[in-house]
C-alpha cells in the first residue's frame, strides 16, 4: 500500500507516521527528515535546502521530486511506503502521479490555533527523532526512549512557523481538493490525543486490507 500523510506543519504527521510505520511495516519517507540529514552532512542539497527551510519556505519542486523518485525506487519500497510531507504542491502531486500509484491520502486536520504552540514547544531527540512538548517534559533534557539529547528545531520559532503556516495555506492546502476529487482522501481530526488519532487511522487502514 502506498500512503500519503497530509496536514499542516505540526498536525502530527511525523507522530502518526512512526506508529503506522511500526504497525504496518511501511518505510517512512519524510522529505523534511531527508533535508535535515543533508543539512547535517553539509551536502550540496543540504546547503540549498537550508536556505529555504530557515525561512519557512518550500524547497524547489524539481529538487524535492528528484529525491522522492530516487527514494521510492529503492528495494524496501517495493511492497509499499508512506510519504510524510510530500507532496506539498500541485506540481509535486502531478510529478508523483506520473511515477507511481497512490492508494490512500490521510489528511490530519487540526485547528490552526493549536499549531503555533505545538511547534514552538516541540523538542526532538537528536538520536531517535522522538518528539516531545516542553510542557510535558518537566524540565527533562534527554529522551525517555533512548536517552538522547533533546533539541529545538531551528524552524520551530514563531516567525518561521507563521511563514510555514502561510505557505501551507497557499501551496499545500489545495491538495486536499486534488485528492478528494480522485476519491483517495481520508480526513481525520487531529485535535485529540495521538493515540485517538492513530486508532482512527488504523481502523481505516485495516478496512483496506
Ligand atoms: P517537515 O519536517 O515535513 O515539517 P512540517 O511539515 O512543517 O511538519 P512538522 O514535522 O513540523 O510537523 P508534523 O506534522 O510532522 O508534526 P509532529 O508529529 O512533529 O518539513 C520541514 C521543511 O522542509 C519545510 O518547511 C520545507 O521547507 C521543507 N520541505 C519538506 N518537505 C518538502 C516538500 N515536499 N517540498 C518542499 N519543501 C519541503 O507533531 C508536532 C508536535 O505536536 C510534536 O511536539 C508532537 O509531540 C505534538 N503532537 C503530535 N500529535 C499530537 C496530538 N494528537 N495531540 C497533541 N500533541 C500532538
Amino acid at each position: 500500500m502506498n500512503i500519503i500523510l497530509l496536514g499542516a506543519p505540526g498536525a502530527g504527521k511525523g507522530t502518526q507516521a512512526t506508529k503506522i510505520s511500526d504497525a504496518y511495516a511501511l518505510p517512512h519517507i519524510s522529505t523534511g527528515d531527508i533535508f535535515r540529514e543533508n543539512i547535517k552532512n553539509q551536502t550540496e542539497i543540504g546547503l540549498l535546502a537550508k536556505s529555504f527551510i530557515d525561512k519557512g519556505q518550500l524547497v524547489p519542486d524539481e529538487v524535492t521530486c528528484k529525491i522522492v523518485e530516487e527514494r521510492i525506487g529503492r528495494a524496501d519500497c517495493q511492497n509499499g511506503y508512506m510519504l510524510d510531507g510530500f507532496p506539498r504542491t500541485i506540481a509535486q502531486a502531478e510529478a508523483l502521479d506520473a511515477i507511481t500509484k497512490i492508494d490512500l491520502v490521510i489528511n490530519i486536520d487540526v485547528d490552526f490555533s493549536l499549531l503555533m504552540d505545538r511547534l514552538c514547544g516541540r523538542r526532538v531527540c537528536k538520536d531517535c527523532g522522538e518528539s516531545y512538548h516542553v510542557s510535558r517534559l518537566g524540565g527533562a533534557t534527554t529522551c525517555s526512549r533512548c536517552g538522547g539529547e533533546l533539541y529545538q528545531r531551528k524552524d520551530d520559532n514563531p516567525e518561521t512557523v507563521q511563514s510555514r503556516l502561510d505557505v501551507y495555506n497557499a501551496q499545500t492546502a489545495p491538495l486536499i481538493e486534488y485528492y478528494e476529487k480522485k476519491g483517495l482522501l481520508f480526513n481525520v481530526v487531529g485535535n485529540t490525543t495521538p493515540e485517538d488519532v492513530y486508532a482512527k487511522v488504523a481502523a481505516k487502514l485495516d478496512s483496506l486490507k
